[in-house]
């Protein structure tokens, strides 16, 4: 598929409304009010519970609050200091873990219990009770008593989840019981090191929140073709050659021409770094799992170590981005040297996983080695693909000795997957279903929904990535269990992961919104039980939640507040994602303000116009501006046909190509695309209607396999069925270059007629001598036929 601004890494190489039961429950000590509609729709947590029972009354926390813990087993202690550190944080109260070596058998009042339960069956699942005299955690292990203390921390006022103390707030949590335990044991946010580097600081904030949203294991992709970020004591010429570049990229890697910084770029963890990155995981009950890249995405090993590349060298760190050449030749140093940065990394990570990559491994190198040629020789191996498994069965045995299994992208398949190489689908779910087939297990990480590097949101008013579009609700529709697989196969997905990519992601900050509200939504998908997943309660709870990512300074993205608009029968149509929003807008080309008109129903544009709306809440703008300035023609809004229907890119309404918005190549929504084929609409101008002109546009960006039509032409015709041609116009496709959104006019003076056809003429199929898609069929984007 393309994508406008797409990333070379998917193209280069291919890329619940609660169940509550209303019924009056008799609470010891308690009134028996049964709970109405508005406790239980109070409850509000991310990722949704199995169940959820509202029940009456509330328990109120104090600075005499005890918290009663078990004196084994000893990570239940960490459970629970993480809950005294979230009260320390906001409510400023200091209260001490007692340890209780007594079988429990009644709450004291004005206390929290920790109680191991083996009769919980699950081991990551808990029962939370919210008593108005006592809160009661059971669990059978102390990550499941973790897992109640993120829910809890959600059902205090979201102000508990501020860092810093609070007065003036009663700490309530209205009582309830809450049944939970997740879908899936595998639960990844993953985040690339490599590209850009993050102190150890915001690393542990990112774990941190990662783990209240329930998610369990921590993705560090530590080297890449732009930085090793890994202290190797063996290797110092990592530290002081690989973890630096000597500039980096700025803008798009699509912008022609390109433009760097001239700025030394560096920066790696120390080994005690990270081990104080993997016990506060631990903390967190959060698995490391690190990313040694190999073979592939090794160029900044290369520069500090050359030998270990197939070719002469010398070798730099990257300074843009994509898929590179040079790789790691299969040569015995290369076996030492991965042996030995295995033997310091596994010390390091006490989880059961390496990650060895294995993705965008071009075999250009080994192709061209002699040395390779011969092992392929000597190995009876088949080709280059069958080289790397070689190669990666190499380094699976090496991390056995260690104890450890390997999980590889899906690239491991190709030549043959490794024994018990653990698969992690990318590009689609067709490598993890395969894997699945193969009895290997997988965990699922497709592009299309889980890659937060993609927009959320209209790229022209977002913050630079990488390209494509993966919105918070297309995260959400995610089912990782691909329905290809039989019951029996579908054990072997173990979960799913987001990966966060940082081409284009220079700090923090960004990441934070890049990542949320996403990962609320991927809690969802891995966390949640499918009958339980519900969008539109989703989009509800997420409101609080909100709240409470505002409580701990997230800077997550406000696309929730987008405002989506549509043009039929001369009128706009605005709205939003959630209905009890107000939406403010403006007409005459002025800014918004909280005075703006406010909006109530579609209203008529009879001229061209621009609309600016947002939505407020009283004096405060929640979302972006959007602005779409429409052009009114003689064709506007008018309905059309054609002679094959876009699937994928449908510009977004019924009838895109005269809804009055002309495309733009920022834009991926709104133009009408079709792969290999013309673009032909008839519109039906609805009566006779005279014009001198019709205008169209088309989107440029070869390297996205977008290209230019061959032609455009314009017939007219007063049945529909017999068309005479007005005008015509050749296009030179082969010397455009970049990304660009281009106009074709086509004189038709004094033309007369009912009917007007366009056909725009694909390029056909994309030259051997594109940098991408050689031999594809090439995609063809229009948007809007202005007849004037
Ligand atoms: C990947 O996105 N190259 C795994």
């Amino acid at each position: 598929m393309p994508y406008i601004s797409t990333q070379n890494k998917a193209t280069v190489l291919m890329r619940f409304i609660f169940l509550l039961v209303l019924l009056p429950l008799l609470v010891s000590g308690q009134q028996k009010t049964a709970p109405t509609n508005t406790a239980a729709a109070a409850i509000q947590i991310i990722p949704q519970p199995v169940s959820v029972l509202a029940q009456a009354g509330k328990f109120v926390l104090t600075a005499n609050t005890t918290i009663y813990i078990p004196s084994a087993p000893a990570d239940w202690a960490t459970a629970a200091e993480y809950l005294t550190g979230l009260i320390r944080g906001s409510t400023g109260y200091n209260l001490v873990n007692q340890r209780f070596n007594d079988k429990f058998v009644a709450a004291k009042s004005n206390s929290i219990y920790f109680l191991p339960d083996e009769k919980i069956s699950t081991p990551e699942g808990y029962v939370l009770e919210i008593k108005p005299t006592a809160i009661l955690i059971r669990a059978q292990t102390a990550a499941g008593a973790f897992y109640a203390v993120q829910t809890l921390r959600q059902l205090f006022p979201a102000q508990f989840n501020n860092a810093n103390t609070i007065t003036g707030v009663v700490w309530s949590a209205p009582c309830c019981k809450i049944e939970d335990a997740p879908r899936f044991s595998y639960r990844g946010l993953h985040l690339d090191v490599g590209r850009h580097f993050f102190p150890v600081d915001f690393v542990k904030r990112y774990i941190d929140l990662l783990a209240m949203h329930k998610l369990n294991t921590f993705h560090w992709h530590l080297t890449e073709d732009q930085g090793w970020r890994i202290e190797i004591k063996k290797y110092p010429k990592l530290q002081s050659v690989a973890a630096c570049r000597d500039q980096t990229l700025i803008g798009h890697y699509s912008d022609q021409p390109q433009k760097f910084d001239g700025k030394k770029y560096c920066g790696y963890y120390t080994q005690e770094e990270v081990k104080d990155i993997v016990r506060y995981a631990g903390q967190r009950f959060v698995t490391v799992i690190p990313e040694i890249e190999l073979p592939g995405h090794a160029l900044a090993a290369l520069s500090a170590y050359p030998e270990l590349g197939c070719g002469p060298g010398p070798y730099a760190a990257a300074t843009q981005w994509g898929v590179f050449e040079d790789v790691f030749c299969p040569n015995e140093k290369t076996f030492e040297f991965l042996e030995n940065v295995f033997k310091e990394v596994c010390a390091l990570f006490p989880g059961p996983y390496v990650h060895i990559g294995g993705d965008e491994c071009p075999k250009t190198a080994w192709e061209n080695s002699e040395f390779c040629q011969q092992i392929i020789r000597r190995e009876g191996l088949k080709d280059e693909h069958e080289l790397q498994s070689y190669f990666i069965g190499r380094v699976e045995k090496m991390l056995e000795k260690q104890g450890k299994k390997i999980i590889g992208w899906d690239e491991i398949l190709e030549g043959g997957l490794a024994p018990n190489a653990t698969v992690m689908s990318w590009r689609g779910i067709e490598g993890g279903i395969a894997a699945a087939k193969a009895h290997h297990d997988v965990i699922m990480t497709p592009g299309s929904h889980l890659y937060f590097d993609y927009y959320q949101s209209d790229p022209a008013t977002e913050p630079l990535a990488i390209g494509g579009l993966l919105t918070m609700e297309t995260t959400y529709s995610y089912e990782p269990i691909p329905t290809e697989l039989s019951a029996e196969e579908s054990k072997y997905i173990l979960g799913a992961q987001a990966n966060l990519w940082t081409e284009y992601i220079e700090d923090g900050n960004k990441v934070e919104y890049m990542a949320y509200p996403r990962v609320c939504a991927l809690a969802e998908v891995v966390w949640t039980q499918k009958a339980k997943k519900n969008w539109p309660d989703f989009t509800r709870r997420l409101k609080a939640h909100f709240a409470r990512l505002d409580a701990m300074g997230v800077n997550y993205a406000k696309s929730y507040y987008d405002i989506n608009t549509a043009y039929a029968n001369n009128k706009v149509r605005l709205s939003t994602l959630d209905k009890t929003q107000k939406i403010r807008y403006t007409t005459d080309g002025t800014a918004l303000t909280p005075a703006a008109k406010l909006y109530s129903a579609p209203f008529a544009i009879t001229q061209n116009t621009t609309v600016r709306a947002a939505v407020f809440q009283g004096q405060q703008q929640m979302g972006k501006t959007n602005t779409v300035n429409y052009r009114v023609h003689k064709a506007s809004g008018k309905p059309y046909t054609m002679s094959r229907q876009p699937e994928k890119y449908k510009g977004g309404e019924m009838y895109a190509l005269t809804n009055g918005i002309v495309g733009s190549s920022k834009r991926w929504d709104q133009w009408v695309g079709l792969v290999n084929h013309d673009i032909d609409p008839v519109i039906d101008l609805g009566a006779t209607t005279t014009f001198n002109r019709v205008t169209t546009h088309y989107c440029n960006a070869k390297r996205s396999w977008i290209y230019p039509p061959r032609s455009v032409a314009v017939y007219i015709s007063n049945d529909g069925k017999n068309f005479v041609l007005l005008a015509e116009q050749y296009i030179d496709a082969d010397i455009m270059i970049g990304i660009t959104a281009e106009t074709v006019q086509l004189e038709t003076p004094g033309a007369k007629g009912r009917y007007v056809k366009m056909i725009a003429k694909t390029y056909g199929t994309i030259p051997a001598t594109a940098a991408t898609g050689a031999g594809e069929g090439v995609w063809l984007f229009i948007d809007e036929v202005i007849v004037e």
